[in-house]
């Protein structure tokens, strides 16, 4: 099947059911992509199909019907994303593990509300853990970014 990511026409040969995380991790080597619980209960799978947050773990390759952005195309060509500039500048990351699939929820939260309340990042990204408890530094890093982008 033929599949868009960040950017780029691919020919992947694999079964319907593959979940999409295999695909870019073991197919394409995009290793930006995190796998954590397995489920969809963690986030750190968190890629955008069509410009929309999902958990790659939990998501069959055949349903994937538009193209995919991981972490590795998210800024690209030009520069990086305002949300990775701010999580750069607030220095979130602990361990870094959880923090591609956090980024991917900010991403797509702020693309849908570009000034969301506290209580609206919360509940946004209520779905995506950190073990190492960077919560904080989340919310004050989706705060920069969409005042980054002026809206805010
Ligand atoms: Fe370690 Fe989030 S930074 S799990």
């Amino acid at each position: 099947m033929r599949l868009t990511v960040d950017g780029q026409t691919h020919e992947v040969d694999v079964e319907d059911d593959m979940p999409l995380l295999w695909v870019l991790r073991d197919e394409l080597k995009i290793k930006g992509v995190k796998y954590g619980c397995g489920i969809a209960a963690c986030g750190a799978c968190t890629v955008h199909v069509n410009g929309e947050a999902v958990r790659s773990c939990q998501t069959p390759v055949a349903d994937v019907d538009g193209p995919v952005t991981t972490i590795n195309g998210l800024g690209r060509p030009e520069a990086l994303h305002a949300v990775q500039e701010a999580w750069i500048e607030t220095q979130v990351a602990q361990c870094g593990y959880c923090q591609s699939g956090q980024i991917m929820q900010a991403a797509a939260l702020l693309a849908e509300n570009p000034a969301p309340s506290d209580a609206e990042i919360d509940e946004a990204m209520s779905g995506n853990l950190c073990r190492c408890g960077t919560y904080p530094r989340i919310r004050a890093a989706v705060k920069l970014a969409a005042s980054k982008t002026g809206r805010a």
